[in-house]
């Protein structure tokens, strides 16, 4: 997708379909929807709709009409974007995306007027959006690119007759008055993090037969030569080296070999430290191993590596926009298959960093990968450590398809992620690692174990990670209920979410 700012005036603007905002309630004295920008032309269009109450301004409704009067567009796309005073970029995104995936089947090209000029009425309380008052119409701009680019994607590759419906164009109409470099290079940032993001849902949709750790580590090498980040993706003979007992484990009943995926962003003029480690969970397919899983619904788990998708999607964009950081993203790719070489529940493994683990459950095996990647990225120098992982089904119980679960040591640390989540609109919500859980893990036979019972398993689960990371600044995020979304929505495709990629990007660029 081509993505174009234009200062033209949107009524005159020749192209297949304008989309404009309409606020909830906008117009307070006549209890009607606000629109922005040259407001009575499209009020006009849309009076009789307003009156019906077919259009309200209700967040992601959608009305389209066709040869509007006085405009030069042949569709007029008017997207509800709900209370001016809960409006943010998140809503935003939402409603170009949605404007998107409603105009790609018939057009090819289209446009969108950014929203900074509202109607403004008497009764207008749209002054109060939230997102004037943070980052202007750089902000709104980038919004609306990522919005459209992720939008534009649909899963269906391996359908025999899928057809290419995308839009190849996509205007942004700003005030004539703005600053269109400034504006331009804002719009580029959102499609690189949009494209990122779509880059690793690419790598998420792929099944385990498509996608096996040697895949995933060509992919990321590819793309390492491409935007210029060093690439190592080391074998099983490195996984012995390093003493990785615990990312062995989980692979060693494979015929697959596993893949330690290692991206390296070093900017010439970066001071030494900060650090960020970048580790994802990169399971191409879990069977649970010995300890399988029902056959009913498995062949979800072709997605247990969206945390490693995540990291490698993350690098992408941070090779591209270039801030002055380092980052090391580590992956660790692994089938976690039953065989007869595969590791039995009651199985002590030593990790990397030496810690006994007893194997309750083989199919509690995320933690394990990550427990050696982890402790490899301080090795490595990370000052700051992240992960990612579809780590438990206790975490979709929780908190369900909406939010990511957040776990954190370091309070300074988290409360930049947080502004990193405000800016990226991704929702994430944080859970508690107090010491009194460590008792779940503790093991007769080993310093620790990979289980921790039935209460509070994705807590259990990221205080096992916890015992990997010492005292370094951390941060878990398990993605399991968030990285593949079964309904579809209007502003983004069903299927591999991206999840995550976005506030990565915003965190990494917070230490720049
Ligand atoms: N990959 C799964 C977690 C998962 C569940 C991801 C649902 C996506 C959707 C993970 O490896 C796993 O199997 N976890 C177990 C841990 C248990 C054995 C302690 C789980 O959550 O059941
Ligand atoms: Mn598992
Ligand atoms: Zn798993």
């Amino acid at each position: 997708m081509k993505i174009k700012i234009a200062t033209t005036d949107p009524i005159s603007f020749e192209t297949e379909a304008l989309v404009v905002l309409a606020i909830d309630g906008g117009d307070k004295d006549n209890n009607k929807p606000e629109f922005q920008a040259k407001a009575d032309t499209f009020a006009k269009n849309a009076n009789d709709l307003v009156a019906s109450k077919e259009i309200t301004g209700r967040l992601l409704e959608i009305t389209t009409l066709h040869k509007p009067q006085g405009l030069k567009t042949k569709r007029l796309l008017i997207v509800g974007c709900g209370k001016a005073k809960n409006f943010t970029s998140y809503e935003l995104r939402k409603a170009a995306g949605a404007a998107v995936r409603a105009l790609k089947k018939p057009c090819k090209s289209i446009a969108m007027i950014a929203p900074s000029d509202w109607g403004g009425g008497a009764g207008s309380d749209t002054k109060h959006a939230l997102l004037f008052e943070r980052g202007g119409l750089p902000e709104i701009v980038k919004a609306i690119a990522e919005g459209a680019v992720v939008a534009n994607t649909d899963y269906n590759y391996y359908h025999s007759d899928r057809k290419q419906q995308e839009v190849d164009e996509f205007t942004i109409l700003v005030p004539g008055n703005a600053n269109v470099k400034e504006l331009e290079k804002a719009a580029q940032n959102g499609q690189i993090i949009g494209e990122s993001q779509n880059f690793t849902r690419d790598l998420v949709n792929e099944p385990g037969n498509k996608m096996t750790p040697t895949i995933l580590g060509e992919r990321a090498k590819e793309m390492s030569q491409e935007v210029g980040l060093k690439c190592e993706v080391y074998g099983a003979d490195k996984l012995h080296e390093l003493k990785m007992g615990a990312f062995w484990s989980v692979t060693q009943g494979s015929e697959e070999p596993p893949a330690l995926i290692v991206m390296t962003y070093e900017p010439a003029g970066a001071p030494k430290q900060p650090v960020l480690g970048l580790v994802g969970k990169g399971i191409t397919f879990d069977t649970g191993g010995i300890s399988i899983k029902p056959a009913d619904g498995m062949e979800k788990m072709k997605y247990d590596m969206a945390g490693g998708a995540a990291m490698i999607g993350a690098m992408r964009a941070i090779a591209l926009l270039k801030p002055n950081v380092r980052v090391i993203g580590i992956v660790c790719a692994a089938e976690n298959m039953p065989s007869g070489k595969a590791q039995k529940p009651g199985d002590v493994q030593i990790a990397m960093n030496g810690k006994s683990i007893e194997i309750i459950n083989t199919d509690a095996e995320g933690r394990l990968v990550l427990a050696d990647g982890l402790h490899y990225a301080r090795q490595l120098g990370a000052t700051h450590l992240i992960d990612a992982a579809t780590l438990t089904g206790a975490c979709v119980v929780a908190l369900g398809g909406v939010n990511a679960g957040v776990f954190t040591n370091d309070e300074e640390y988290f409360n930049r992620f947080a502004g990193a989540l405000r800016k990226s609109g991704e929702k994430m919500w944080r859970l508690p690692i107090d010491e009194e859980y460590k008792e779940q893990i503790k093991s007769p036979i080993a310093d620790i174990k990979n289980t921790g019972g039935r209460w509070g398993g994705a807590i259990s689960a990221a205080m096992f990670l916890k015992e990997f990371v010492e005292d370094t600044p951390w941060i878990h995020l398990d993605i399991a209920g968030v990285a593949w979304q079964e309904e579809g929505v209007p502003w983004i495709a069903k299927g591999p979410s991206g999840i995550a990629v976005r506030s990565l990007v915003e965190l990494v660029k917070s230490f720049a």
